[in-house]
């Protein structure tokens, strides 16, 4: 059977084990913070940690998934990085319907861990792939910035 390290926890997943990850997360394990917007891979929604890498779920199966340790934006609040991009993200307003809100935290901590220190520039083409229909972009990039600089 499948087993997922998800948030910290080794979870034995019961669906077939071609089922995209962000399907696994959302119907299986009730981990809703992730969400799915286009299902192809275009719009970065659906992003979670693998390690620390920032990857689309929506469309790769789970089994791929199998030895890396997932992180969904519910497990990110328990981390340090994680828990400053919340609080940048929250001081800075970066949300508007909050639909794309997840992917890009989870996009900015991976940023935080695999860069640590980052410009504006370095931000912008990590965060391209995620659309935000709300145009919240600019303050995303301010929110970045500050938990970048330990502002929060
Ligand atoms: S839902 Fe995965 S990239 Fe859009
Ligand atoms: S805040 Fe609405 S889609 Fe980004």
């Amino acid at each position: 059977m499948l087993k997922l390290r998800i948030n910290g926890q080794l979870r034995a997943v019961t669906s077939a084990p071609d089922t995209p990850l962000a399907y696994v997360l959302r119907d299986e394990f009730k981990l809703k913070g992730t969400k799915i917007g286009c299902g192809l891979e275009q719009c970065g929604a659906c992003t979670v940690l693998a390690d620390d890498e920032a990857v689309q779920s929506c469309a790769t199966p789970a089994a791929v998934f199998e030895g890396r340790a997932i992180t969904t934006i519910e497990g990110l609040s328990q981390t340090p990085e994680g828990k400053r991009v919340q609080q940048a993200f929250v001081a800075q307003r970066a949300a508007q319907c909050g639909y794309c809100t997840a992917g890009l935290v989870v996009a900015v901590t991976s940023l935080l861990r695999t860069q640590g220190a980052f410009d504006r520039a370095t931000a912008q083409t990590a965060l391209r792939g995620h659309l935000c229909r709300c145009g919240s972009h600019p303050r995303v990039l301010a929110a970045a910035e500050a938990a970048q600089k330990g502002d929060g």
